[in-house]
């Protein structure tokens, strides 16, 4: 045995201490419920079936096309039937004295051998902002993910967004890159509105 691993095995007291650590740390990630900054209790939960319509609206009212352009577009109700659908494991509801705070819609997927894990949608409802409500549903959407060797989260939104950069920032994401959506309207393309009104003139025959 090298005098490196006689380093790192632990004695019966370290050993119990660390057991000891372990217990208390699961106890801790087990009790959801915790305290705002200003001492009101969050409890973060599973998604439930009765959740579907109360997140659908409340994204509805986060993710506006004048604040989000890009995210308007895909955020609907199918959305959030989806993931609950597919992905309930890591679809996770902040409640704060019995009422819905804020939400957190995630996902995972291997690809070559790595797994990612991605954070499709999160919201707070506005009164609960800067609470500390994101904070707790990052932390345990990422405790469950760990649970499934997750080793990279991805997180993106609209350069504009500056709340949510500067959240996930200060949450630990980095390597920002910015992404470019194009768009075309195809009414107003040369080539394709003729491809349109060939198409309408076929149906209508
Ligand atoms: C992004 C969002 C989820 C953060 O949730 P939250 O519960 O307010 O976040 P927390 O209280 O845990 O963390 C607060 C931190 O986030 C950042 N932040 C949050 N709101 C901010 C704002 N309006 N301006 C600047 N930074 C802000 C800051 O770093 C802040 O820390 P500070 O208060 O010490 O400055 C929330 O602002 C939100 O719902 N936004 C609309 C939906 C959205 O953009 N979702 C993300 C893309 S899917």
């Amino acid at each position: 045995m090298t005098n490196n691993q006689q380093q790192t095995t632990p004695n019966p007291s370290q050993e119990e201490g660390r057991k000891r650590e372990e217990q208390e740390k699961k106890f801790n990630a087990n009790n959801q419920q915790l305290t705002t900054n200003n001492q009101k209790t969050i409890t973060i939960r599973d998604i439930s079936i009765d959740d579907l319509a109360p997140i659908y609206h409340l994204g509805e009212r986060l993710f506006t096309r004048d604040r989000y352009p890009s995210l308007y577009r895909t955020w609907d109700e199918w959305e959030v039937a989806r993931l609950y659908n597919t992905d309930w494991e890591y679809c996770l509801v902040a409640e704060i004295e019995g009422e819905m705070a804020g939400f957190i819609l995630g996902t995972i997927f291997t690809k070559h051998s790595v797994t990612y894990g991605y954070l499709n949608w999160m919201g707070v409802e506005p009164k609960f902002q800067r609470h500390g409500v994101g904070d707790r549903l990052v932390d345990k959407l990422i405790e469950r993910m760990i649970g499934e060797n997750v080793q990279l989260v991805l997180a993106d939104t609209d350069p504009e967004n500056t709340p949510a950069i500067n959240f996930f920032k200060r949450k630990g994401f980095n390597g920002e890159r910015k992404h470019v959506f194009l768009s075309m309207n195809l009414t107003e393309h040369e080539y394709y509105s003729k491809l349109i009104s060939y198409e309408r003139d076929r149906k209508a025959r």
